[in-house]
């Protein structure tokens, strides 16, 4: 059976392969297909359509996106194109080839509609340009392929990868691996993380079993860069004193809710069939700093 991975380069992306290269079973079973992003361009339709026509892969695991939310502001509409549109032609591949897709989305689809807590059957509503870009990747799965798709909502993803794109984990650890005296983080705005290795082990699952469309898979509790940054440092022993500061100082770029808490499925669903482990993100965020395998953070190289 061939599996389509887009985005493999990305943080989750290779987050995933390095999993499922330790799954025998996995790696026996699948053929993997891993396209570059300049193989499978989401900007370039007619390619996209090209690739899932000669390759025919079975299921895709669509990660591939764009992510800059800076990017997202001054250009709105190459994030339609390539996290809406090129999702509607995966999803019309699907639809026409018998295929599944399972899509990776975000927590930030939420916000038009505040609530305290957010299930995966409210209302979304997304604030940003890169945020509705999900929001419409999702529509189009639900309404051209109702029952051959899964979409897995994430919060802020722990991992540290050698990647262009930094994100905060990967900000975190090397801004505390320098030491300095002081590093402020914000301390207002509070978001679910996810752990990449339970991403991993949520899609293996997935691979073989069709019971679930929507999944919210994130640690309990939210957690704002300030409680994380102090979480990592305390894990390493790092003396550098991390300073609360507030979202205005850091001059939000987008208008996003600075409170978005989704509900992980495994809280609230009695029957769910995921049996992973369901821990506050202290927890999540200590596991993930054990995984790096170091006694303290100047080991790591890049
Ligand atoms: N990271 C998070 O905190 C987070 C949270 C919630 C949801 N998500 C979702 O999780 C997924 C993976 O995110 P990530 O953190 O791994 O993102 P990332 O590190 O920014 O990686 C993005 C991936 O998409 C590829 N890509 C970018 N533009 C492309 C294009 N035009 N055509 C084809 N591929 C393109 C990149 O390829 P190149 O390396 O070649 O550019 C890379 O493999 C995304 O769908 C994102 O929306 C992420």
């Amino acid at each position: 059976m061939k599996i389509l991975l887009t985005g493999a380069s990305g943080n989750l992306g290779m987050a995933l392969l390095a999993y499922f290269q330790t799954q025998k079973t996995i790696t026996n079973h699948y053929e993997w297909l891993t396209p570059s992003s300049s193989e499978f361009d989401l900007l370039n339709i007619e390619q996209i359509k090209q690739y899932l026509q000669i390759n025919q892969p079975e299921i895709i695991i669509h990660c591939a996106a764009l992510t800059d939310g800076k990017l997202a502001k001054t250009n709105p509409e190459i994030f339609i194109q390539a996290n809406s549109y090129a999702t509607k032609n995966i999803a019309e591949y699907c639809a026409n080839a018998g295929a599944r897709c399972i899509f990776i989305s975000t927590q930030s689809v939420f916000g038009q509609y505040p609530k305290d807590i957010y299930y995966e059957g409210d209302k979304i509503g997304a604030l940003d340009n890169y945020s509705l870009s999900k929001q419409r990747g999702e529509e189009y799965l639900q309404q051209i392929i109702p029952n051959q798709h899964v979409i897995i909502r994430l919060g802020r993803l722990m991992g540290y990868y050698p990647h262009q794109r930094v994100k905060f984990f990967q900000y975190a650890i090397d801004a505390l691996r320098q030491n300095p005296p002081t590093i402020e983080a914000v301390a207002d705005e509070y978001e679910n993380i996810s752990s990449a290795v339970h991403v991993a082990k949520f899609i293996e699952r997935a691979l073989t079993h069709q019971d679930i469309k929507l999944y919210h898979l994130v640690s309990k509790g939210g957690a704002s860069r300030y409680d994380i940054m102090k979480k990592i440092a305390d894990y390493f022993q790092v003396t550098t004193e991390i300073i609360p500061i507030s979202l205005q100082k850091m001059q939000k770029l987008n208008n996003v809710p600075n409170r978005v808490n989704l509900l992980d499925s495994r809280y609230h669903q009695a029957d769910s069939p995921i049996i992973l482990p369901h821990q506050p993100w202290q927890d999540d965020v200590g596991d993930y700093c054990q995984s790096l395998n170091l006694s303290n953070l100047t080991q790591i190289t890049k």
